[in-house]
């Protein structure tokens, strides 16, 4: 144990805490059943990505093709160490925890057979979660379709893929929903759109030239359609929970989008229309359907026929089918407008909408987030006002620090703290905010930098192939913050543990 106690308190007065805007907060000052969670993805952690009859997803192919060594295949081998990881959990305090299930592992051919393996280790996992009293959030698709899938019919980009996600969700209903309550179909649906289909920086890594290098796609017309297909996809899951689980397993159903808080990049009237827009096509562009029943007018008609139109029944089916919008965010960003774009002859959605969204994808970047909570602000406010107050999850916020940063993760706790304060904020300014998961919950396999970035709360040398978990300072405080109901969160006395020595 060590002798010195800090306290966030006084290392603000030294100036090392950042910019903070909200008030002060305690964890009694969230409304009864609000839930404070940590996340992670099944392909990012679960390792073990050739065994128990396991087949690759579309991630794992993604990765192999990055030649990021060593990929996921071992990760954080989480699929073998489940119960150390809940132990944690418990120890840190989580109300809940969010995870996502492995197609390819439960149904290895995409349809058809159930793997008995997958099926025992998402029960094994969910029973060890339910017996610690931790609340089981579920996501049905991670980026990690079954790549057979994808081979056999292109995956998001046919109608196909609509029966055979049906399935797979009435599986898990099937055998998991006694348990699980909280079931996300797609995570984070616009950038698989954007990312996927458009500037291929995604799984399935698929573009045209001049958005993208990919080996084949189409940046102009897929994104619209494998959205287009999410869409049918997530509501006919909704409707089928409805229609055979919901009286019996009183679930709730939603959709997983990431935001940005776009702020114009000069004060010019252009940008702030181009920056409008920007809200349009990330948000709008899935959450028109979700509300209103169809595409944000504006999308209409700049993308013209390249847009799939909803039939009347469709567009019924796609109305109000979410019980709860998902929300990931991390960062704002500026945007700009692009001049003349419309009279381009090829365009992609950003240019569709006029806008540069060049720094939004610019995610790569190997730096810290700002902590900028207003913009988390931002956005709640802009969803709350135009799309009828929905209930949201932040299903992800959380600090990306380097791979070898130490496990003094101060700029993680200043995010997370700057962060939460907001959050009560926003409840008290009437946002319908039900939930908080940061991310991640440990270390694991990331998007865009494979091991060489890190969010969680516990740390893992990927080089030792112990895999040893050790917690961070940042667990230690979310765990004081979690477990003690009336301290402050910046008046938290962080004693770290052996553990975190
Ligand atoms: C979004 C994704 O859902 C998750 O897989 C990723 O690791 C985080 N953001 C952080 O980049």
């Amino acid at each position: 144990m060590w002798g010195i106690s800090f306290s966030l308190f006084a290392l603000m007065s030294f100036g090392l805490v950042g910019a903070i805007v909200c008030k002060n907060v305690i964890r009694a000052d969230f409304p009864a059943g609000f839930v404070f969670g940590a996340g992670s993805s099944a392909y990012q952690t679960e390792g073990a990505a050739n065994q128990d009859g396991r087949t690759p997803s579309i991630w794992d192919t993604f990765a192999h093709a990055r030649y990021i060594k060593p990929s996921a295949d071992i990760a954080c081998d989480g699929y073998h160490r489940y119960k150390e990881d809940i132990q944690l959990m418990v120890e840190t305090g989580l109300d809940a925890y969010r995870f996502s299930i492995s197609w390819s592992r439960l149904i290895p051919n995409g349809r058809g057979p159930i793997n008995p393996k997958g099926l025992q280790y998402y029960n094994n996992f969910i029973n060890e979660l339910v017996s610690h009293g931790i609340q089981p959030h579920v996501t049905l698709h991670h980026f990690d379709l079954p790549q057979v899938l994808e081979d056999q019919y292109g995956g998001w980009v046919s109608r196909k893929i609509v029966k055979d996600f049906m399935k797979y969700a009435d599986v898990c209903f099937r055998e998991f929903g006694d348990r699980v309550k909280h079931w996300t179909t797609i995570n984070e649906a616009n950038v698989f759109a954007m990312g996927g289909y458009g500037s291929g920086q995604v799984p399935p890594q698929r573009c045209s030239h001049p958005f993208g290098d990919c080996s084949k796609g189409n940046s102009t017309t897929e994104p619209y359609i494998a959205a287009h297909i999410m869409l049918l996809a997530h509501a006919s899951v909704y409707r089928l929970y409805e229609k055979n689980y919901k009286d019996k397993q009183r679930g709730f159903i939603g959709l997983n989008l990431l935001s940005f808080s776009f702020v114009p990049l000069t004060d010019s009237s252009d940008d702030e229309i181009a920056t409008e827009r920007a809200n349009v096509l990330f948000i709008g562009w899935f959450l028109n359907p979700l509300v209103f029943g169809d595409y944000p007018v504006l999308m209409k008609k700049n993308a013209g026929s390249r847009l799939p139109a909803f039939t009347v029944q469709e567009s019924e089916s796609i109305r109000s089918s979410f019980d709860f919008l998902g929300l990931n965010y991390y960062f704002e960003m500026n945007v700009t407008k692009i001049p003349n774009v419309l009279q381009l002859e090829e365009r992609d959605v950003a240019a569709d909408m006029g806008i540069q969204l060049e720094n939004v994808l610019n995610f790569t970047s190997r730096s810290e987030y700002p902590i900028a909570p207003w913009g988390l602000t931002g956005v709640l406010e802009y969803i709350k006002q135009h799309y009828n107050n929905p209930l949201i999850y932040i299903h992800e916020n959380g600090q990306r620090t380097q791979r070898n940063s130490t496990l003094e993760d101060w700029p993680r706790i200043e995010y997370l703290q700057a962060y939460i304060r907001c959050v009560i904020d926003n409840i008290r300014n009437g946002s319908n905010l039900k939930g908080y998961f940061a991310w991640s919950f440990m270390d694991s396999f990331e998007l865009f930098d494979g091991y060489e970035a890190r969010f969680g709360f516990y740390y893992i040398n990927f080089d030792d192939p112990e895999l040893k978990r050790r917690r961070k300072l940042s667990a230690h405080w979310y765990s004081h913050f979690l477990k003690r109901e009336n301290i402050t969160l910046d008046g938290i006395v962080l004693s770290p543990s052996r553990d975190y020595i």
